[in-house]
């Protein structure tokens, strides 16, 4: 069978026990996506087959980089670097070469990636290896470089002696490798080693031994982090998302204070729209242009189009908020609200899965579940659909350009027609037709004069220096104020 030049092999099986968590190392996130998504679309423009190796809750790596066209191999206990690659000789056999990468390393790019392979191709070495030289070393392979220049050894950090620590070339974790030379090498690996594990790395003073020449190329420092910790983590994560927001206002966008301001790699902003300090655009958001969104904003999943003016400390998710639409401020759209073009929402009003019609309006301390209200309507500060009865959730349908009074309760499922009015205080049960009004609320009554007579004779009581007498008979209390009435129960 003829050869095939080269594949890609990323290393995912492993727990990552210095973040002391549960999840698997490469399914934490930083920018917005998993570290292991991150290797995947640096290395998929390589064009090469794809294998990871998974291990370490192998299924959740494994849906992750599926939709990359990857294959996965099962790393099954996790025995170190060198181990996976025995797991993986198998499936790569096929293969002349491969460029292995660690799926924790989500700032490399394809560029260097690509520049490897052609290093490698070119220079005929058994391995070359993609170096960098840090600032601080610390926690890194380091580099052990021959008197002609050439790689000797790579050393890991708790095996290194002293002046092998001093050494600031570091190795990356990626590594292109004549298959050929390795397969036999790594049965020769040994756990000899502080993690009782079997290191890729000492595969190249085993390739040197034999007289095999391997070769390095140097990225920049900024490539090859891997992020082994949180504080790492955190590093990277600040990364992406600085790179973002440089990309965004490069692209038009105007954002004050851009180190408060948090945009996932997907969202997407158009041009002169502007971000508050302290926003947060999550998920697969999309903005359009000229849209403002103030201070705290919050919005996941959205979609905000031209124009859209969102105030201060909003929260929003799966969402869409038209064209030249105002929300908030403190407003809090979810789970598919929709405001049409125009439409307004104001402070302390919360929706779900309810739609607002072209420039229909609730300004004030609403909510709204499961409506729809059809445009140009009017509803009232303290508006509330009473959607739910303790086992389902109802519809509320209101209709164009009706007016729901303020304080309003509506009972779903309720339907209101077309231009009807719904009197402020209602608690609507029915449904209400087109052009017509609804009051649903208890008749007032006036007493004139009820106030001053009850001055008058708190004063009298004073001045003859009474005391209040003690009950006598139950529920006949001393009465302080004019007699009372039941009040009048005649409702509407
Ligand atoms: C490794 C290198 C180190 C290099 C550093 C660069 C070794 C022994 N050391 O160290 O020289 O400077 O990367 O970031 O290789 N993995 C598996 N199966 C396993 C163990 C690990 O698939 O059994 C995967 C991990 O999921 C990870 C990658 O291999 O994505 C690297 O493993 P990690 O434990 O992070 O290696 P480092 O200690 O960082
Ligand atoms: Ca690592």
């Amino acid at each position: 069978m003829a050869r095939q030049e080269i594949a890609t092999l990323i290393l995912a099986a492993g727990k990552g026990t210095r973040l002391r968590s549960r999840r698997a190392k490469v399914l934490h996130r930083a920018g917005g996506r998993t570290l292991v998504e991150h290797v995947m679309r640096a290395a998929q423009p390589l064009g090469a087959p794809i294998f990871v190796v998974v291990g370490h809750q192998a299924e959740d790596v494994a849906a992750l980089v599926r939709p990359f066209g990857a294959e996965t191999i099962l790393q099954e206990p996790q025995q170190g670097t060198g181990h996976a690659l025995q797991a993986a000789r198998k499936s790569l056999a096929p293969f002349r070469r491969a460029i292995v990468i660690p799926g924790d390393a989500p700032l490399l790019r394809t560029e260097t990636l690509a520049a490897l392979a052609q290093t490698h191709r070119a220079s005929q070495a058994a391995a070359t290896v993609l170096t960098a030289v840090l600032e601080n070393p610390t926690g890194y392979g380091r580099i052990v470089r021959r008197a002609d220049g050439g790689v000797g050894a790579i050393v890991e950090e708790k095996s290194a002696a002293e002046a092998e620590r001093a050494i600031r070339e570091v190795n990356s974790g990626v590594y292109c490798f004549e298959l050929e030379k390795l397969w036999d090498l790594l049965a020769e690996l040994r756990p000899e080693n502080a993690h009782r594990e079997l290191y890729l790395t000492d595969v190249v003073a085993l390739l040197d031994r034999r007289g095999e020449r391997i070769a390095a190329q140097q990225a920049d420092a900024a490539e090859i982090p891997g992020c082994n910790t949180r504080r790492e983590l955190a590093d990277v994560d600040r990364l992406f998302r600085r790179r973002k927001v440089e990309e965004l206002m490069a692209s038009g966008v105007t954002i004050s204070l851009p180190e408060t301001v948090l945009v996932d790699a997907e969202v997407e902003i158009g041009p002169d729209s502007a971000l508050d300090p302290g926003t947060q655009l999550l998920g697969a958001t999309r903005v359009g242009s000229d849209v403002q969104i103030g201070a705290g904003c919050v919005i996941a999943d959205s979609a905000i189009e031209d124009g859209a003016v969102i105030r201060p400390y909003c929260v929003i998710s799966q969402s869409r908020v038209g064209r030249g639409a105002v929300v908030g401020p403190f407003a809090h759209l979810r789970d598919g609200a929709e405001l049409a073009a125009g439409a307004r929402v104001g402070n302390y009003v919360e929706m779900k899965k309810s739609r607002l019609g072209e420039g229909a309006k609730a300004m004030h301390l609403t909510y709204l579940g499961d409506a729809t209200i059809g445009r140009e309507t009017n509803v009232g500060a303290g508006t509330i659909t009473c959607n739910y009865d303790g086992v389902r959730k109802n519809p509320t349908t209101i209709g164009e350009r009706t007016f729901i009074g303020s304080g309003t309760e509506l009972i779903a499922p309720v339907e209101i027609g077309d231009d009807a009015y719904v009197a402020a205080g209602s608690t609507i049960t029915q449904s209400v037709p087109a052009d017509a009004l609804a009051i649903a609320r208890a008749r007032q009554e006036t007493k004139p004069g009820w106030a001053r007579g009850r001055r008058a004779r708190l004063e009298a009581e004073r001045a003859a220096g009474a005391k209040p007498a003690a009950p006598k008979a139950k529920g006949a209390g001393a009465r302080r104020g004019p007699k009372r009435k039941k009040p009048s129960r005649r409702a509407r």
